[in-house]
């Protein structure tokens, strides 16, 4: 029996180092000049045979230079740069001696020295059996004991695509109340940036894209695909060259920022991961789902409850009994969590006041929430709370006591934004504040669930008199992990919904210390296809929460039938977030029937594998398959009719053909063959907003 490859080697002969994954190679060279080149990246094929990538110097105007694995500015170097430093005596870039390779079970550093300054950096890499994601992050060392180097750009990783006939750009693009949307562009030759400046993640841009050459669709074709895992702000440049080569680079930061690196100091990146995948822009986001669920979310086994929820019922307008009354009705519809949202602190009655002050509101919870959250337990739901941690209210106990925690610049306005502040989690006791309460309420309030919740980018971004002051744009990310870090540790039951306005913090940083993303503030059915179809991209259905409200919808205003509403709710993490008082006997029947539905289909939204599927007629829908392939629940949706032409028949493409499958709800016995190649008929009713879902077991 021949050895099996390794996952990862370096060849110090060949200056080869190679990461292996199931269905891509990856592989790298050290060039003459110490620099790691990009050499493959894409189908399994031995990297040795293939020709030494040329370094910028071997071509003038550098046509034919393969790209580095982390372009610093010496040398022939013209594009975006993923490493800018500026030496004490001003000297800018880096030449490196390369020093070696480590490595240790799937992780290789390649180890890289200045070769006449005090700076170390190891690009690292890392690969998991069974997954194609190629996790890639930089740290990067002041090694001399004298002036500190400062740090202009420090990305975790530059990415290259094969040279293709053209190339196509996937990202997510959106705002408050519309994040997520997918847009698939052709690559202009230029440098193209997605970035964030705000602090957060972002409703307006989301650190992933894919790439391909303007052919892949769902099923078919190459697609390249990199996620970074950081929940402030961050850029990637994305670089097609005139010569036909793509690149691009991404980290933490936004331009303009710099860092100091004091002497013996270490700069580490956050993970930048990128997957090849063979099967289209649907086999690359299962092959995302499943990194995220094997190496990303702290406990991605367990269920998500049917969580209700009553900020879109009572807004600010909470107290005991309104809450109580919810609950009560909410167990009997069959939820599983209740979570109490804003409203419950401080002088909080509207968006002026309270923020900061995260003691119960004495004329809403009279006796204090210990009454309320025994309630919720005792109806045999968990309780959840609402927290803003990192904000203040200028009118707030915190912000007369403190008012130099917040993020400020002296000789600027402050801007307010939804009239608060932020708090500057990058001082110590600042973070240790915050630690120590959201750990009081959760002993306190035997707090099951926290909504973390963030409604404000940085703005006026300072720290007066501190040596470094733009360090505040990671330190403060950081330190909002780390809490979320010890939280979980400290309260091993605890659970965490990521949440920002709705989809402004959702990555694979944040997605590592939590169990779901609140996905959009809107809840209307019909935008959320599209915002839902967005998030599908990287992340999968698990972390999605989405709520069933009330119609017409609070934010379009649009009218649609309870049914639809389940139907694209359930899709996800499904939640009440209606008012279930004014729902009549009979809605309230019909939520407790999909309920109990959504129960059943629970471990295949949860725990299977997605497949997005569409049928002519305005059809799309989301299939989703155990992983033996037995179980399968499709969920499919036309929001508007056209003509009164009835819709095709959904081709379900992830079955397999030689099996037989039984439609749980008709009875009806299928050839795989049949539903693979003519589709099932829907049989949708007449008219908008018409949706059903399609459970089928196989049979043989
Ligand atoms: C924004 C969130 O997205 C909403 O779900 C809600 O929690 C409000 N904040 C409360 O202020």
């Amino acid at each position: 029996m021949p050895a099996a490859t390794p996952a990862v080697s370096f060849d110090p002969a060949l200056g080869l180092a190679v990461l292996r994954t199931p269905n891509s190679v990856y592989a790298v060279r050290i060039g003459a000049d110490g620099s790691p080149r990009h050499l493959h990246w894409g189908p399994a094929l031995d990297p040795a045979a293939l020709a030494d990538p040329r370094s910028p110097a071997d071509s003038s105007f550098e046509a034919e230079a393969a790209a580095d694995e982390l372009a610093v500015q010496t040398g022939a170097r013209f594009g975006p740069a993923g490493l800018q430093v500026r030496f004490a005596d001003g000297t800018t870039g880096a030449q490196w001696n390369f020093l070696g390779s480590r490595i240790a079970g799937g992780e290789l550093r390649l180890r890289l020295a200045d070769r006449r300054y005090p700076l170390a950096a190891e690009l690292c890499y890392r690969v998991r059996p069974g997954s194609d994601v190629i996790e890639r992050w930089t740290e990067l060392t002041h090694t001399g004991d004298d002036a500190p180097v400062t740090v202009h750009r420090l990305d975790s990783a530059s990415w290259t695509a094969p040279q293709l006939a053209d190339y196509r750009l996937s990202h997510l693009v959106g705002g408050w109340n519309s994040e997520f949307q997918l847009v698939r562009d052709h690559l202009p030759v230029a440098e193209t940036t997605l970035t964030s400046r705000r602090g957060i993640t972002s409703h307006h841009a989301n650190p992933w894209l894919a790439l391909d050459d303007g052919t892949a669709t769902e099923q078919h074709g190459e697609v390249w695909s990199t996620a970074l895992a950081w929940s402030g702000s961050w850029r990637i440049t994305v670089h097609r060259d005139p010569v036909g080569r793509t690149t691009w680079t991404g980290g933490y930061g936004h331009e303009g920022l710099s860092w100091t690196l004091a002497p013996g100091e270490t700069l580490h990146t956050p993970v930048f991961a990128g997957l090849y995948s063979p099967d289209g822009f649907g086999g690359a986001s299962r092959a995302w789902h499943t990194h995220v669920r094997s190496a990303v979310l702290p406990t991605p086994d367990r269920d998500l409850p049917v969580l209700y929820n009553s900020w879109e019922a009572t807004g600010f307008d909470v107290d005991h009994d309104g809450q109580l009354r919810l609950a009560a009705l909410a167990a009997r519809l069959g939820a599983e969590l209740f979570v109490l949202d804003d409203g419950w602190f401080g002088a909080r009655t509207g968006d002026r006041a309270g923020l900061g002050d995260w003691t119960p509101r004495p004329e809403a919870f009279p006796a204090g929430l210990r009454p309320l959250a025994d309630e919720v337990h005792r109806l045999g739901m968990a309780f959840g709370l609402w927290v803003e941690p990192e904000m203040v209210n200028r009118d707030s106990d915190l912000y007369r006591a403190h008012p130099d925690w917040v993020i400020h610049t002296p000789t600027r306005d402050a801007t307010e934004l939804r009239n608060q502040l932020m708090l500057n989690f990058a001082v110590p006791e600042v973070e240790a504040w915050a630690h120590r309460t959201l750990d009081r309420l959760v002993r306190e309030y035997d707090v099951d669930w926290l909504k973390w919740d963030a409604n404000r980018a940085v703005t006026e971004a300072g720290r007066p008199g501190h040596p470094d002051p733009d360090r505040l744009w990671i330190d403060h990310t950081r330190a909002v992990h780390r809490i979320m870090d010890r939280l979980r540790a400290d309260h091993p039951g605890l659970r965490i919904e990521a949440c920002a306005g709705g989809g402004g913090r959702v990555d694979l940083g944040v997605l590592a210390r939590t169990d779901q993303a609140w996905t959009s503030d809107n809840t209307d059915p019909v935008d959320r296809i599209s915002i839902q179809h967005g998030f599908s991209q990287l992340f999968p259905a698990q972390t999605m929460a989405s709520w069933v409200t009330d119609s017409p919808n609070v934010a379009t205003g649009r009218t649609t039938p309870l049914r639809f509403r389940f139907h694209v709710a359930m899709a996800g993490a499904l939640g009440l977030g209606g008012d279930l008082l004014r729902w009549t006997e009979q809605e309230l029947d019909e939520a407790t029937a999909l309920i109990a539905r959504y129960k059943e289909i629970r471990p295949l939204v949860q725990h299977g594998r997605q497949h997005r599927l569409t049928a002519a007629g305005g059809v799309t829908a989301v299939h989703y398959a155990s992983e033996d392939g037995a179980d399968h629940a499709v969920l499919a949706f036309r929001p508007t009719t056209r003509f009164g032409h009835r819709s095709a028949p959904l081709r379900l493409s992830a079955l397999d053909d030689r099996a037989r499958y039984l439609d749980l709800d008709t009875g009806h016995e299928y050839s795989g063959a049949v539903l693979r190649h003519r589709g099932i008929e829907l049989r949708l009713p007449a008219g908008d907003h018409a949706s059903r879902l399609v459970r089928l077991r196989r049979t043989g």
